[in-house]
């Protein structure tokens, strides 16, 4: 069989440019280049050719493919949709999109939070979880034999205190230390909250765990008075939980307050079946022992603190009983808040 490229070529030619529309392209496209089409045909009649035209037919079959290629690529009438009418795809069906995550509920309750602090003037700091005897417990008037610095009560890293020798580091079993690093470094008035994980070796059940959040709050001045405080924690938690909620301030002890007290919630009155007051923070009027370990003046300066359990917030507010649920990352349990 004889084969005229230059004709065939001129041909195609005439024809790419009359297309302009993606079904008459892809007419052409099997025409030249399909199964059936020119292209294959020079080369299947490569069999029967003589010897020495062989090589010139294999060229120009070569060459047509090319010419044809470069003649489709040139249209742009949519190789996409020619591509789709081969491939059976509705390009108008809409993506599967990235569905959004959101924070959870532990991080949307410490940031609710520390929103209403700040609208009350308090500035959040945060300090670290690696602590300081020193900083979680000497300063904090927490004599050398409490029990809380047993190690069935406080862990203790395997690392000295490069600024005491011969004691440990260890977790921070509260956020209280933040108080101390923080009043050694500022002068008052000052009002602070220190939102942050601490770390107990409890046994977990549905209240414990090994590790929670706490919101520390500091606020120091002149002079403060306890009426303050209890003020102050009044208005927090009706803007927290909302203004029927019921809560009573209970006699305490701390090391580092004095007086001192906690505070519970009414369970009943947000519609928890559970026990009927759940403690949610400690708090009272900074021990001079603390003002004294800090390096201020003696008797200049008066402060109240106190430091609630988040999670404890977010069982009152969202109604969960088990405090387990925050850390095994089930999605059932997440995307409800
Ligand atoms: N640090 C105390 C606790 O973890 C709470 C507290 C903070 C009490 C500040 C009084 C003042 O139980």
């Amino acid at each position: 069989m004889q084969w005229n490229f230059q004709e065939i070529q001129s041909q195609a030619k005439a024809e790419a440019d009359l297309i302009n529309d993606p079904l008459t392209l892809e007419d052409f496209r099997q025409k030249y280049l399909g199964k059936k089409g020119l292209v294959a045909a020079v080369f299947a009649s490569l069999g029967q050719a003589a010897p020495t035209v062989k090589a010139a037919i294999g060229k120009g079959a070569n060459d047509l493919r090319a010419f044809a290629e470069g003649l489709i690529a040139g249209k742009s009438v949519g190789t996409a949709s020619s591509k789709a009418t081969e491939e059976q795809i509705d390009i108008s069906l809409p993506g599967t999109g990235e569905s959004l995550g959101h924070t959870h509920i532990l991080t949307q309750t410490m940031q609710e939070i520390i929103a209403v602090f700040e609208q009350m003037g308090f500035v959040s700091v945060e300090t670290p979880e690696i602590e300081t005897e020193f900083h979680n417990f000497t300063g904090l008037n927490i004599p050398i034999d409490h029990p809380s610095r047993d190690a069935f009560d406080t862990f203790y890293l395997d690392a000295e205190d490069p600024s005491a020798r011969g004691r440990r580091l260890l977790l921070r079993s509260h956020t209280s230390p933040g108080q101390v690093r923080i009043m050694k470094e500022h002068k008052p008035p000052m009002a602070v909250i220190v939102p942050g994980r601490v770390y107990r070796p409890d046994a977990v059940d549905a209240s414990h765990s090994f590790m929670f959040h706490q919101i520390e709050g500091l606020l120091v001045d002149e002079k403060v008075q306890f009426s303050e405080l209890k003020g102050l924690l009044t208005e927090f938690c009706r803007r927290f939980f909302g203004p029927k909620v019921i809560m009573r301030f209970r006699p305490h002890f701390f090391p580092f307050t004095e007086p001192s007290a906690e505070v519970d919630i009414n369970a009943e009155v947000l519609g928890i079946q559970r026990k009927k007051w759940l403690e949610i923070l400690g708090c009272g009027m900074v021990n001079p022992k603390v003002f004294e370990a800090v390096g201020y003046p003696k008797g200049k300066y008066k402060g109240f603190a106190f430091g609630m359990g988040v999670e404890r917030m977010a069982m009152l507010k969202y109604g969960i009983n088990d405090i387990r649920l925050f850390y095994e990352n089930d999605v059932r349990f997440l995307k409800q808040f």
